[in-house]
Formats: C-alpha cells, structure tokens, sequence
C-alpha cells in the first residue's frame, strides 16, 4: 500500500490532521491499533479553546459542537469558603471556551471520515517505523493478525503517549522532560444537571476537586486522590461525600445522581524535544502531555495538527520543506507555555501531603492573590482560554 501521509493513531488529533489534509488533496493512510467503537467510548477530556473550536469548523466538523457545546466565559475559584468567578471576556478581548466532549469530536470525525470514504483502518497497530531518515519511510502494520507495509512521503505519530512514533526517534536525538506528580484524578460521568454554570476549581485540605460537564443533564467530576488508589475503595457514597466536602460553600448544594462511569487518570508533565525526526512528525499525546489542570492536552494536540497540515501543504502543493523543517519549534513554543501553564495549576489547586507548614501558606497566600488581583486573574483568563502571539 503506498500513501503521502501514513497517519498513526485515531484520537483526536490523527482523526483531525486526516481530515484536514483531505481538504487540502493530500491522500493520507489512518492506522489505528484499536477498534472503532473503543476510540468513540474513552471518556476524557471536555474543555475547547476557542481555536480548537475554529480549527473543528474549518474542518467542517463541528456542526454537532455549535448545537450542543456549552460556551462558558469563566470559572469558578473555590477555596477557604469563598467562591470567586473569574470572567474571561472581559479580561481576554471577549474570548472564551467550551464544553463539548472529546468522545464527541472524535464520534464526529470518524462519521465524517467514513461519510468521505477516507482509507482509515480500525485494529491495525503498527509495529514498526523505518527509513525516517531517507525520503521513502515505511510504516509496518498488523491487519487480520499479518504484517503489511505501507510506503508513505511523511509518517505522523499520532499515537498518543503509549504508542510506538517517540521510540523511532534516535535516542541521542530524543531529550525527555518529564514530572510524574505524587497525585492522580478519580474522574466520574454522572446522569444529573450539572449544580454549578461554569466549572468549579476547587482547593481544600483533603485535595483538589473539580466540577465540570458534559451537557445539561450529565456532570463530569473529579477528585484528586492517591496515585495508587484503587477504584475498588471508591464506592458511590465515598465520592459524593468527598465531593461534598472539598466544594463545599455556604448556601450552595451539590446535586447527586447514578454514576455511569468512573476511572482513574495519574498526572504526568512530559515533553519529548524534538518533535520532528526527518520524515517523522510528532502529534500530541505522542509527544507531550500535561496534567488535567489547565484543560491543555486536548487543546495542544489540535494546534500541533493544525500547524503540520499547513506545513504538509506547504510541502506537497508548493514544495517548500520550511514549514516542516519548523514544525517542532512553532509547536513546543505553544507546548511550553501550556506546561507552564498546567504545572502552576496543578502546584497551585492541589494538597500534597510532604508539603510542610510554610509551603501550605504560601500556596493559600498565592490563593488568596489569584482570587483578589485583577492582574493575576487576567494570567490566569488568558492562559486559560488558550495564549496567542502576535506572529
Ligand atoms: P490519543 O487520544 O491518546 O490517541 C492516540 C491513538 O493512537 C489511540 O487511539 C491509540 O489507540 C492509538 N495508538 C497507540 N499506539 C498505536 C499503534 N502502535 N498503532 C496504531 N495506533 C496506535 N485532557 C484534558 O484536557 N482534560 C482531561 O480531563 C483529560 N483526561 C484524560 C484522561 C486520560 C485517561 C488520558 C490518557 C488523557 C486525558 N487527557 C485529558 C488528555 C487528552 O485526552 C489528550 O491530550 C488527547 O487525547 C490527546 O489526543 P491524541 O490524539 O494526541 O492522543
Ligand atoms: C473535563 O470536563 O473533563 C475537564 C475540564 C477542565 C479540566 C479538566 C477536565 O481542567
């Protein structure tokens, strides 16, 4: 099989760069390890900067998210018995996000993708990359349990942060950065109205939690809790009780209903530099994740995959390599602002057990500045529904 592009990975971002290069004439081959309807059900991510959603309407995938997304135009900052609301359009130049489910833009994109007849195939890993450094790489894959090959101009690793793309750099190209966080998410899909308008930040002596959504009648909550907990000694009435507590405020109730699904996520800040390899682009997951704090990596691999199919387009319609030659740097200058970003989120809204006295006021102080300065909530509003540069 031969191809321009050989795509790896069906998530959001591979979904996405297959449908923008078909816009642009460019053939592309999507593999992906797992089957259609595993891809379509992984519960994650919900918060859309505003350029996400752009980036979906350009690709003419968002018919659905301009029906049923929810804009929301700030947050709320719950900690030491106050709420404070962070409004974002009047401290951003009237941008703000919104919330629409990443199981949604992904069941979105593929019904697009199949619509449009895309060469897209479901339970294909591949289990080999070669030749990145020439100009004729080939991508080796499993259909029916037997190896097949496809020959491609340019391969993009697509395949989030456990797929096989990173390890085809050389490793003494490859520079890794890299935080584990001593804290992990319990995350819960719940069938009652979200209590709240805009999402709920949480911080409280037991741990962070947020309250989010996904629709008017189903709520997304989370709660920070030990790495290796076990969803086993999380049982229904355990969550809503520590839900309760952590977002506790006067006058206000948490409303409680079944819970549908439930999972536990670690917290990991990585960058893999570079993001490119000669003929090899990294998207995404495979190349950078970021805790959920900032509601960056879903966000991230949308931009990355915005920059590459301009930068394919570049190269296939004008034969000019300088947009892929330029790929990495443009990326990880937005990479590294959102790990920034996430990380002073994450130290900012979390209890960690080994911090001592002094550590614990300085993070309320730092609380307490965020919840009182115009300047500090204009940091966070722009970081938030997503940082731009005038280039
Ligand atoms: P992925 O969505 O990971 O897609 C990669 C795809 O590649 C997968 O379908 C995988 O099956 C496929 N693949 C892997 N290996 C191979 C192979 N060898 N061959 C072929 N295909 C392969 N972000 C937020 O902002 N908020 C959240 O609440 C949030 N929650 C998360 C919860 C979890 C459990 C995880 C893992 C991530 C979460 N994220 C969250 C991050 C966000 O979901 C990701 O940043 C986003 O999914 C990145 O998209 P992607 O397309 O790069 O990678
Ligand atoms: C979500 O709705 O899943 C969500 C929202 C904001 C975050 C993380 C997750 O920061």
């Amino acid at each position: 099989m031969r191809t321009r592009v050989a795509i790896i990975g069906a998530g959001p971002a591979g979904l996405l760069l297959s449908q923008l290069l078909h816009d642009r004439g460019i053939d592309a081959v999507l593999l992906e390890a797992r089957d259609r309807a595993y891809c379509e059900g992984r519960q994650r991510a919900g918060m859309l900067e505003q350029a996400t959603v752009d980036v979906l309407r350009e690709a003419g995938a968002a018919n659905r998210l301009d029906r049923e997304g929810l804009v929301h135009h700030g947050i709320h900052l719950r900690f030491a018995g106050r709420d404070r609301h962070i409004d974002f359009p009047s401290r951003t130049g009237g941008r703000s996000v919104t919330v629409y489910g990443q199981t949604e833009i992904v069941k979105d994109l593929i019904a697009k993708r199949v619509a449009e007849g895309a060469r897209m195939y479901f339970d294909a890993p591949v289990t080999a990359i070669e030749g990145i450094d020439g100009d004729a790489p080939r991508v080796r894959f499993l259909r029916d349990g037997v190896e097949e090959v496809l020959e491609c101009d340019l391969v993009a690793g697509c395949d989030g942060f456990h797929g096989v793309s990173r390890g085809a750099i050389p490793a003494d190209v490859l520079k890794i950065h890299e935080r584990v966080h001593p804290f992990a998410w319990l995350g819960i899909l719940a069938d009652v109205a979200p209590s709240t308008d805009d999402l709920i930040y949480a911080y409280n002596e037991r741990g962070f939690a947020l309250h989010s959504m996904r629709s008017r009648a189903v709520s997304r909550l989370y709660l920070q809790v030990d790495p290796d907990a076990d969803l086993a000694d999380w049982p229904d009435e355990r969550i809503w009780a520590e839900l309760r507590e952590r977002l506790a405020l006067p006058g206000w109730t948490l409303d409680e209903g079944p819970i549908r699904e439930r999972s536990i996520t670690p917290m990991r800040s990585f960058v893999a530099e570079p993001m490119s390899f000669g003929r090899l682009f990294l998207a995404g997951d495979a190349a950078h994740i970021v805790p959920p704090t900032g509601a960056k990596g879903l966000n991230l691999a949308m931009a990355d995959v915005r920059v590459l199919a301009r930068a394919c387009e570049e190269f296939f319609l004008a034969g000019s390599r300088a947009g892929l030659d330029g790929y990495s740097d443009a990326c990880l200058r937005r990479v590294w602002r959102a790990e920034q970003f996430s990380y002073w989120m994450t130290t900012l809204l979390h209890a960690r057990g080994d911090a001592d006295a002094f550590e614990r006021r300085c993070q309320e102080a730092q609380l307490a500045y965020l919840a009182d300065s115009d300047a500090a909530m204009a940091t966070l509003a722009e970081n938030y529904v997503g940082y731009t540069w005038a280039d």
